[in-house]
């Protein structure tokens, strides 16, 4: 598959929301994501084009030396390809060459396929909000990642992603 990644543009909000509607319970509406491009300066964001389509989504806070992962999602027709993997990486190495150290998310806590993305690069779960989703009161684990300027410096199939 031919995919690229690139920062996220104003041209990408309806699929990009599309994405978030069919990946979350909760979604956010689409005027948050044009507050993330338009409006946070903490904020920095990205999406996998494949084959001519918006593939999946991320959205980092960049606060002092920590990457707070905001939200990712890839498409329904995309996931179980490693984009999802691909734009996180390339997120948190983004990250890391502008001084972030730590990286951390919530996730829920039934949520396995996320968890397992995360874990697979060094996550660890070290805290749990307890019924922090609204929707079901379900937990949020709080997991995170130290030591992202030793990140793999590329994963397979990354060699078209843009270099920063
Ligand atoms: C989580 C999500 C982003 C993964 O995206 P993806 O593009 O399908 O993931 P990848 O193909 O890059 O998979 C990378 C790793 O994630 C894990 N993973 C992904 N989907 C999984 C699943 N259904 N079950 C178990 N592990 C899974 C695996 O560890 C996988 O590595 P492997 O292929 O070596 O086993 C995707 O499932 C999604 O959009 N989910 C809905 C939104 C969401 O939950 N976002 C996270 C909020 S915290």
């Amino acid at each position: 598959m031919n995919y690229s990644i690139r920062r996220m543009t104003l041209e990408d909000l309806s699929a990009v929301h599309e994405i978030d509607v069919l990946a979350f319970s909760l979604p956010w509406p689409e005027r948050s994501f044009r507050f993330e491009l338009l409006e946070n300066p903490a904020s920095r964001s990205w999406v996998v084009e494949a084959d001519g389509r918006i593939a999946a989504m991320l959205v980092l806070w960049f606060i002092i030396d920590e990457a707070h992962i905001a939200t990712i999602a890839t498409h329904p027709d995309f996931r179980r390809q490693g984009l999802g993997e691909q734009i996180l990486l390339h997120a948190l190495r983004a990250a890391a060459a502008d001084g972030a150290r730590r990286a951390f998310l919530e996730v829920r806590a039934g949520n396995q396929a996320a968890q397992s993305l995360y874990k697979k690069y060094g996550f660890v779960v070290d805290g749990i909000r307890p019924k922090y989703y609204r929707d079901n009161n379900e937990d949020a684990f709080l997991m995170s990642l130290d030591g992202l300027d030793q990140l793999p410096v590329a994963g397979p199939g990354d060699q078209q992603a843009e270099k920063k």
